[in-house]
Order: structure tokens, then C-alpha cells, then sequence
């Protein structure tokens, strides 16, 4: 699978809200275009929360699929683009982990957020995803500090300041390794590989999604990229979608 040529823009509301109007505007769109954008004006987080990144210093891209996968297959994307960047990161020297079900993790502050969407395919018979990317590259600390949440960035991270388009041509070579595995053998053939950056294995952790509030010791990922929560009676439990809080 190869990514079409990226279309930078200078400034967009989101990424991932453009690609979707390009999907509506043009049928033909072509699975593997890629959009980047030098400055986000609203940048979507997930459960519609804001995502906060600094005009030319970080990177925020968005790519489209359109697959002939099952739909269930669809949940595991977001994880398996977290591990390619997870794998850059690695690249880098920057030590991190990840997060169920798709933020990437440095010492706990977050470096690098996913938000993945099934969107109509055109096609009857292929599923369709748009899927964004945060990184926050040459972010500084006082940039990091005014983020609600615990957020880091490669250059707090490494002490150097790194070119943007360098990390997205990494990413991107790096998707297009592991895409065409998972589209072929599914996540089972990354989850030793996740399991292995996973922060919260093994702990306590609170999920919270559209059923309410679960509570339970991390004890797997499944091979659809599902997490197995164990509670306190003992019973095996596998969460599908939410977000995780950390005790
Ligand atoms: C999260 O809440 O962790 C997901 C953040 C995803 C942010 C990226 S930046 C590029 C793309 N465009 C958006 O509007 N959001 C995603």
C-alpha cells in the first residue's frame, strides 16, 4: 500500500473535518491521500474535545483508507497507527509507550494523539476511515504546561528542535509497512508488539465509555485490539471502545 503525494495546506480548521469534505465532494477520492496542515485553527480531539497544536511547530496530518476489510477490522486501525508512530518515536531515541487505545506516551504525558473515524465509502463493498494524527514536535514546555492534560513533545523530549516534515515521511514510510501486514493478518500480528508498549498492563485502570464507567486490572489486548479488563470478582470483561483513566 502506498500513500498518495501529501497535500500541505498552510491553515485549516482540522484536518480530518477537510478530508471528510473532500471525501463528500469527491467520490473518486483516493484511498491513501494524505493532508497535512502547518496550523490547525480547530483541531478535533477525541470525544469532541479541542486538540491544541503550535502553528508550524507540530504536525497534524489526516490520511483516508478505503479497504476491502471487514468493518469490525476497522477498530484495530487506530492501534496499529499508534504503534508506527510509536516505532518513529523509537527511531528517535525517544523512549515511549502507549496508551488503549491509541495515544502515544512519553513518562505519561502525551506526545501524540489519534482520532479515527469510519466515514461512507463509495465503494459497497470497502469500508472507509479518516484517521488524525497529532504529534507535537518543537512544542515548548510553557506550550506543553498550558495543555489540560499532561502533554510532552520531541524537542521537550529530546532537547532539539526536529523538522516536521522529516517525522511525517518517517510516519508515513512507517504506516505503509505495517498497514498492508494489518490489512492482510489483522491486529493479532502487532499484539505482541503493543502489548509489549502498553503502560497500563497489568493495573488498575477505569474505562469510561457510552455504558458507563468499568473498572478492573488491564489484562490483555485481544486480537481485535480490544482491552480484557479483569474485576474484582474475577470476571474477564473485553471493552470495545472508551477511554482509559488512569488511578
Ligand atoms: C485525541 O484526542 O487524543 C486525538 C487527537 C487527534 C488530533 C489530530 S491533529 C490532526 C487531526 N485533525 C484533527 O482535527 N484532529 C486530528
Amino acid at each position: 500500500m502506498k500513500f498518495e503525494k501529501i497535500h500541505w495546506f498552510e491553515s485549516l480548521e482540522s484536518t480530518n473535518r477537510h478530508l471528510a469534505v473532500m471525501l463528500e465532494e469527491k467520490s473518486s477520492l483516493k484511498s491513501g491521500t494524505v493532508i497535512a496542515a502547518r496550523q490547525q485553527t480547530k483541531g478535533l480531539g477525541r470525544d469532541n474535545r479541542h486538540w491544541i497544536s503550535t502553528s508550524n511547530k507540530d504536525l497534524a496530518f489526516s490520511f483516508f483508507l478505503n479497504l476491502a476489510i471487514p468493518e469490525q477490522a476497522l477498530l484495530s486501525l487506530p492501534l496499529v497507527t499508534g504503534l508506527a508512530v510509536s516505532q518513529v518515536l523509537d527511531s528517535i531515541n525517544i523512549k515511549n509507550h502507549l496508551k488503549w487505545p491509541n495515544d502515544v506516551l512519553v513518562n505519561g504525558a502525551k506526545i501524540c494523539g489519534i482520532l479515527s473515524h469510519q466515514v461512507q465509502s463509495h465503494h459497497d463493498e470497502l469500508v472507509a476511515a479518516i484517521v488524525g494524527i497529532g504529534l507535537n514536535v518543537n512544542m515548548n514546555q510553557d506550550q506543553a504546561d498550558q495543555i489540560d492534560q499532561l502533554a510532552t513533545s520531541v524537542f521537550i523530549e529530546s532537547g532539539q528542535e526536529h523538522e516536521v516534515d522529516l517525522l511525517l515521511d518517517a510516519i508515513i514510510h512507517q504506516l505503509e509497512i505495517v498497514i498492508p501486514i494489518w490489512q492482510l493478518s489483522g491486529f493479532r500480528q502487532f499484539r505482541a508488539s503493543w502489548l509489549e508498549r502498553f503502560s497500563q498492563l497489568g493495573k488498575l485502570v477505569t474505562i469510561r465509555n457510552q455504558r458507563g464507567l468499568f473498572e478492573g486490572v488491564a489484562k490483555d489486548i485481544g486480537e481485535n485490539g480490544e482491552l480484557i479488563l479483569q474485576d474484582s470478582q474475577g470476571n474477564l470483561q473485553s471493552i470495545w471502545a472508551g477511554d482509559l483513566l488512569v488511578q
